[in-house]
Formats: C-alpha cells, sequence, structure tokens
C-alpha cells in the first residue's frame, strides 16, 4: 500500500517527528561552558568547595594544575572513573576555560574538623620534607603544584595513600618521592597541617 504523502501524514506524527529531531540535535550539541559547571558543581560543589568525601575542592586552584590534571584525565593517563564520562569530549578550550573558571573562585575550609595537636605534628614532618618548597609557603599551590590550603582534609589523605601506594595513575613522581617512607599517620598529620593553613 502507498502512502499518500497529502492526506495521510497525521499532524501528532508530524510533531513526534520533530520533536525526535530536536533532541537528536541537542545531543549531538556539546554542552556549553555553563552546562558543564552544573555538571561538575554537583560533585566539587557549585562554588568549587566541595562537600562530599574524597572529592577535591577546585575553587581556587592554579589553573595549569586544573588544565594538566583534565588533560591526564581526558587522554586516560590519570583514570578516575567518576569522571570519564564529564572529561571525553571536552576541547582543549573547554579545558581552559575550566581551569581559569576554578582559580577565580575563592577557596572556602570545608566543614569538617582540623585537629590542632595533629596539624603541629604535621608542621614538623612537613618543615623536615619541605612541602613548602613546592607547594609555596602559603601552600596556596602555584603552575602544576596544587593548592593544599583549604582543601578538604579527608581527600587529602587518600591522595597522599594513592602516591605512597603507588596507585594514584598518571602521579607525578615529585610528590610521590616528598612522602617516600611515611607511615599513614604521619600523611594524616600532614593532611591536617595543610588543611590548617
Ligand atoms: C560524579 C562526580 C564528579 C563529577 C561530575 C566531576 N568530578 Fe572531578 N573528580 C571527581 C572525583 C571523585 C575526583 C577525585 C579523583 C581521585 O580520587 O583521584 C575528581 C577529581 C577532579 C580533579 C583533580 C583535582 C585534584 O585536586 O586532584 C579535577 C581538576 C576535576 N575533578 C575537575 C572536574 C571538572 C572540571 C568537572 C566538570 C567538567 C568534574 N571534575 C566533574 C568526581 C567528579
Ligand atoms: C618537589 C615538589 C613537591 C614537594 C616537595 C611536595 N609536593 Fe605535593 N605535589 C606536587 C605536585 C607536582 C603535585 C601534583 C601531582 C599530580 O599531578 O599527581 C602534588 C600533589 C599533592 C597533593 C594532592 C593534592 C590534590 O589536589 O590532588 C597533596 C595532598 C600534596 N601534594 C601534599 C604534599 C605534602 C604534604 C608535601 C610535603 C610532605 C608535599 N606535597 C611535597 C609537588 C610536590
Amino acid at each position: 500500500m502507498r502512502l499518500s504523502m497529502k492526506s495521510e501524514r497525521s499532524p501528532v506524527l508530524l510533531l513526534a517527528a520533530a520533536f525526535v529531531l530536536f533532541c537528536s540535535n541537542a545531543l549531538a550539541q556539546k554542552p556549553t561552558l555553563p552546562e558543564r559547571l552544573a555538571q561538575c558543581g554537583t560533585c566539587h560543589g557549585e562554588d568549587g568547595n566541595s562537600k562530599l568525601e574524597n572529592i577535591p575542592s577546585l575553587a581556587g586552584q592554579p589553573a595549569f594544575f586544573t588544565l594538566n590534571a583534565l588533560i591526564l584525565m581526558r587522554e586516560g593517563v590519570r583514570k578516575v572513573e567518576a569522571m570519564a564520562p564529564f572529561v571525553k569530549d571536552l576541547s582543549d578550550a573547554d579545558i581552559q576555560a575550566l581551569a581559569e573558571h576554578f582559580e577565580k573562585l575563592p577557596a572556602k575550609r570545608s566543614e569538617e574538623k582540623v585537629d590542632p595537636a595533629l596539624a603541629e605534628r604535621g608542621a614538623t614532618i612537613a618543615a623536615q620534607r619541605r612541602c613548602e618548597s613546592c607547594h609555596l609557603p602559603s601552600l596556596e599551590g602555584h603552575q602544576q603544584m596544587p593548592r593544599l590550603a583549604r582543601q578538604r582534609v579527608d581527600y587529602m589523605i587518600h591522595a597522599m595513600r594513592q602516591y605512597l601506594t603507588d596507585s594514584r595513575s598518571g602521579a607525578d613522581t615529585a610528590m610521590t618521592a616528598a612522602i617516600y617512607g611515611l607511615r599513614d599517620e604521619d600523611i594524616v598529620a600532614l593532611a591536617h597541617w595543610a588543611a590548617s593553613k
């Protein structure tokens, strides 16, 4: 049976076809920067300050550090499963814009408790290990060295455990060397020290 082009075309079907076309267009289009930032915000905090365990704050991170991390993740060198869907189609320009955006946001302390006794012990270890020579005395970081000041305590412990056990893929060996041979309790103390700055 031949369908007549004129009489049998239902307006409902046409509308449905238009809707499908609209959706596939919308899907094919890459998210805009504000749409991307909303995605990042669900995990890293709307203002770039994370409220979630083991998820780092991005606010106030040196743009170069963020850029570097995102490129490593996009290329699959630093493997972070939770982030894979959000980095796979980022262009270099997207990455640059995201990195610059987060650098400008003010870093805020998390609601975690910083233990003053641990922080003091951490300060002694930090002096021996010269953490400030790379992360700066203010611990604000620069270039590929991340900000530690006001970073989440749990995330810093998590990250240092990864360096210590060589389980952070694509990690900078400078950092692995900096904490080589430390015990878990030293790392916890260092995280409290860094968060206290
Ligand atoms: C589903 C949650 C989730 C989403 C959405 C997400 N991230 Fe992440 N992100 C994580 C987790 C978890 C880590 C920590 C990975 C680890 O343990 O090494 C991380 C780490 C990072 C890091 C490394 C930071 C550091 O201090 O080491 C950067 C940079 C980053 N994310 C940027 C982004 C950007 C930009 C977006 C949006 C395009 C985004 N993330 C979306 C979960 C997420
Ligand atoms: C020789 C330079 C250097 C020294 C010294 C150094 N770091 Fe790092 N640190 C780095 C670099 C570079 C990175 C980023 C590594 C990467 O991309 O995996 C880093 C990452 C980190 C991270 C992960 C932060 C994040 O957001 O992902 C923590 C925590 C950290 N350093 C703490 C310390 C502490 C504490 C000390 C002193 C015991 C220290 N660092 C000494 C260079 C250094």
